[in-house]
């Protein structure tokens, strides 16, 4: 039976803050991010350029520059605090039931192994099975990848690979070790669009079989709403609002994820219309601010409530937002949701999904 929405998350991140040494003194870049992915889950995390997408994934691997850190905060991963672990406790799960694909395949491939045998190995490593047949599963991964020819790919050093299929070798790799979660940050936004679908169709297909859950950064919402489930929406360092995939598109409650999305161009827009941006820039010194961060550039803005700590509370039970305005209903724009017909919808798009899986096995 599949899991539900109330299943236990594989991944529960509390009130993560990271901060950074920079030549001024401690600077905290993110603050008071929270999220649950559960199994066979999708959460797309999603903001513009410098938002924290990146920060937030690499503190869960443990992976931020030496000039960083997770000055507060918890992740639970499959029981433990990842940030209460050793290095060593970490590396027994880095690369194996937590995977990360980068968007530089150059940084997680070895130079001085074969692709085969790096997958073989990862393979191996975590499933009792023989060489050959770690090397045919090593192939059909390969295959599943989107490789002309898995055979041949096998036996190549990353440096004799074209970027593209480097990235898509590395995809192969990280998968390799079945992950409960893997996490992908921009990962195939250097791939054609055809490469690309057909990498997030194997990621969405994985999380289908083996409920393997994704966490998927990306500045392409239209990438979110082809594959998440739950999305976090990140402006200046701060979860603004956290929704389902449906809820987000149907009934954004924040006023940040409103602006976001009439950015976007639908296709029934007249062709000549201009793409509209939000108007202004993320401030340079956001992590300065006291209040809301994206008050000098929200059209609600309202002095007297935004220079406020805003802090995340529930709309409803399909939505929280960081905005004390949309909290208190003085937004026309945020209109009630029926939370109940998005977890349907949810549930019903998955169930598909499987079935195709399901039709396809059985021919
Ligand atoms: N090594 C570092 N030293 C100091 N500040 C950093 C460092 N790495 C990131 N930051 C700061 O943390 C903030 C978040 O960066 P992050 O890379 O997570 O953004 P992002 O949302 O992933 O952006 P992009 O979409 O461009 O990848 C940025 O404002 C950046 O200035
Ligand atoms: S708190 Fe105020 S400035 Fe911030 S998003 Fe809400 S209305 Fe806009
Ligand atoms: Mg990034």
């Amino acid at each position: 039976m599949r899991k539900t929405a109330d299943t236990e998350p594989i991944l529960s991140v509390r009130g993560l803050e990271i901060t950074f040494k920079t030549d001024q003194g401690d600077r905290v870049f993110l603050r008071d991010a929270s999220f649950d992915i559960r199994p066979g889950e999708v959460l797309g995390i999603v903001g513009e350029s410098g938002s924290g997408k990146s920060i937030t994934a690499l503190s869960v691997m443990g992976l931020l520059p030496v000039s960083g850190l997770v000055s507060k905060g918890e992740a639970w991963f499959e029981g433990q605090d990842l940030f209460a672990l050793s290095p060593r406790q970490l590396d027994k799960i880095r690369g194996k039931r937590l995977s990360m694909i980068f968007q530089d395949a150059l940084t997680s491939l070895n130079p001085v192994f074969t692709i085969g045998n790096q997958i073989v190995e990862s393979i191996r490593a975590h499933q009792d099975v023989s060489k050959t047949k770690a090397r045919q599963m090593a192939t059909d991964l390969l295959d599943r990848v989107g490789m002309a020819d898995p055979e041949t790919v096998l036996g190549q050093y990353a440096h004799m690979l074209s970027g593209g299929m480097r990235q898509r070798a590395m995809i192969a790799m990280a998968l390799a070790s079945e992950p409960a979660l893997i996490i992908a940050d921009e990962a195939t936004s250097s791939l054609d669009v055809t490469i690309q679908a057909q990498i997030m169709h194997l990621l969405r297909e994985l999380s289908l079989e083996r409920d393997m859950s994704v966490l998927l950064i990306t500045h392409d919402i239209g990438l979110i709403a082809q594959m998440a489930d739950q999305v976090a929406v990140m402006y200046a360092g701060e979860i603004v609002e956290n929704t389902d995939v449906f809820t987000l598109f149907e009934a954004p409650g924040h006023p940040y994820t409103r602006a976001l999305l009439e950015t976007v161009p639908s296709i029934e827009d007249d062709k000549d219309r201009e793409l509209r941006a939000i108007p202004g820039v993320v401030p340079e010194d956001y992590y300065t601010i006291t209040g809301c961060r994206f008050a000098s550039r929200c059209s609600y803005v309202k002095p007297e409530r935004c220079s406020l700590p805003q802090i995340m509370l529930p709309l409803d039970e399909c939505r929280q937002v960081r905005c004390l305005r949309a909290q208190n209903n003085e937004l026309e724009f945020v209109h009630s949701t029926q939370c109940e017909a998005s977890k349907i919808a949810l549930a019903r798009r998955k169930e598909e999904a499987l079935q195709k899986l399901t039709d396809r096995a059985v021919i």
